[in-house]
């Protein structure tokens, strides 16, 4: 890394964890993520959703085809898992280069994972298949009984689900996605070197009061919901520690204005415009800039087995104001630090 107070230079990044969508937003959201990040785990929750390898490869198909004349993003497919996934068919689009992960979402724990897996033990023979050919299990890290609270729910399921599942499958290759809480840090870290995790801008920048004091904002709403302000720095100490364990992954998940400002608003925060410089801020004011470019770019490519990339990228210390909304090509969207100035800007 090259770093001076005017400027910081890191290898090309990647975003280990991103919602695309489909069709015209896909089209108005893709160049975000494409100016500033070579590759991307893209999120399988589409309706339907990303199950089968001809399904991953139709879609992949379309996100190539959407991307601008010039404009380059190697898109990375994950497989949704469901109670009745197929271990061969997984196995098949892994060896192909198909699919690079599998994701596993609680059935009804968020956005579009109502045919998620119902029960974990109704997969183990897929989750076996997948220990034995080194695939990532991504997780949504969520239980879903109603009797427990939202804000229990990911520190809930690292002890009814996660500890039993790692003991059970030792060997699985695990990222515990988005992850919002102390206790899932504490898992990470006494987990052995198959388990990592990934951490958003907003988890680093914004605790609950983001979403409830002085009225409800329900652009500062995604799932895992953010909690209070003791894990908000428990993360931010995770993602500065220089720790191999914990990369960068945005869950950039664009809803359209209407959706989130609603009665029941959908869960999601669209980050992809301006990520990179959300987590230089975090960085620099944790005094660990020399660290991003390890968080950002390192860390992912060497937990997956994939190359680090060539080439880099800079950031320059320049304010500029974050729009109030974001046209996506048709589709207005309020990105995560509307209305805010950021101090780093992506040459
Ligand atoms: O806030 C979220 N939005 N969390 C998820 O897990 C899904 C995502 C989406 O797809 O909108
Ligand atoms: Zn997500």
């Amino acid at each position: 890394m090259a770093d001076s107070s005017a400027s910081i230079t890191i290898r090309r990044p990647d975003d280990w964890h991103l919602h695309l969508r489909d069709g015209a937003v896909m089209q108005g959201v893709l160049p975000f993520t494409a100016r500033q990040f070579a590759r991307a785990i893209v999120m399988p929750n589409l309706s339907p959703p990303i199950v089968r390898v001809v399904d991953a490869l139709a879609y992949r198909g379309r996100i190539v085809a959407a991307l601008p004349e010039g404009v380059e993003l190697t898109p990375l497919m994950t497989a949704y898992l469901t109670d009745h996934s197929d271990a061969d068919e997984l196995a098949a689009g892994f060896a192909d280069g198909v699919f690079t992960a599998a994701k596993l979402y609680p059935a009804h724990a968020t956005t579009g994972s109502a045919h998620g897996v119902t029960d974990i033990r109704a997969i183990y023979p897929v989750l076996e298949r997948m220990q034995a050919i080194g695939m990532p299990l991504l997780v949504h890290g969520e239980v879903t009984q109603p009797d427990i609270d939202i804000f229990d729910r990911e520190a809930v399921f690292i002890e009814r689900i996660l500890r039993p599942l790692l003991s059970d499958l030792p060997g699985l290759k695990l990222v515990f996605e988005h992850i919002t809480t102390a206790e899932a840090v504490a898992f990470v870290d006494g987990a052995g070197a198959n388990v990592a995790a990934t951490i958003t801008p907003q988890h680093l920048h914004i605790n609950r009061n983001a979403m409830l004091v002085g009225g409800i904002r329900p652009h500062a709403y995604c799932l895992p919901v953010a909690k209070r302000e003791k894990h908000r720095l428990a993360l931010r100490k995770a993602a500065t520690s220089g720790s191999d364990r914990y990369f960068l992954g945005t869950d950039s998940a664009p809803h359209a204005v209407s959706a989130k400002e609603s009665a029941c608003g959908c869960a999601g925060i669209f980050n992809a415009p301006f990520a990179l410089e959300s987590y230089a801020a975090v960085f620099e004011e944790e005094g660990a800039l020399d660290r991003l470019e390890g968080f950002a770019s390192e860390h992912g490519p060497r937990f997956y087995g994939l190359p680090l990339n060539p080439g880099t990228i800079t950031l320059e210390r320049s304010d500029h104001d974050v729009p109030a909304v974001i046209d996506a090509n048709g589709t207005p969207i309020v990105p995560f630090h509307a209305g805010e100035t950021l101090r780093w800007r992506l040459r």
